[in-house]
């Protein structure tokens, strides 16, 4: 199993809708029985919490499930557990290398440098706008799976 993890700050907004988007993706092209997928917080705000309103009524819109999405925070353990840590901003890479103790790690990336955006997922939480996350992290996330495909060979 290919596991797959998306990190944000309070694993409400950016992290549970990647999570939820890149689940579907793997679902609709068939290849759920080779990767899973889970995402956490850098912060321990909001362990336990469902997604915020804004990430739920989004993936509604997109009719995308936002089951058993609940919220999380990062483990040193993930670090041996998930083969791909995707952090949604350069903070949260920063704070996924200090959770982890694995400064420069190759598995710990920023969703957006898969892309030719390379920014940060700018957080709806703050600027309350859900449609332009949603769309640059359908964008990242399509360009991690091609990556998981050609690295693994699906
Ligand atoms: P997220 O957004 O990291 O995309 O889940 C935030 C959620 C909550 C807070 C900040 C950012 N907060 O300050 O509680």
């Amino acid at each position: 199993m290919i596991n797959v993890l998306f990190v944000c700050l309070g694993n409400i907004c950016r992290s549970p809708m990647a999570e939820a988007l890149f689940r579907d993706l793997v679902k609709k092209e068939k290849l759920e029985d080779q990767i899973s997928v889970d995402s956490a917080a850098t912060s321990s705000w909001h362990i336990g919490s469902p997604p915020h309103n804004g990430t739920l009524a989004i993936l509604k819109k997109y009719n995308i499930s936002s089951e058993g999405l609940t919220g999380r925070q990062l483990t040193k353990d993930d670090f041996e557990k998930f083969d791909y840590i995707i952090g949604m901003d350069e903070s949260n890479t920063k704070n996924i290398a200090s959770i982890t103790g694995q400064p420069k790690h190759p598995k710990i990336i920023r969703l957006l440098d898969l892309t030719d955006h390379y920014k940060d997922v700018p957080d709806p939480y703050y600027t309350g706008d859900f449609q332009e996350t949603y769309d640059l992290v359908s964008e990242g996330c399509q360009a991690l799976l091609r990556k998981i495909r050609k690295e693994h060979g699906l």
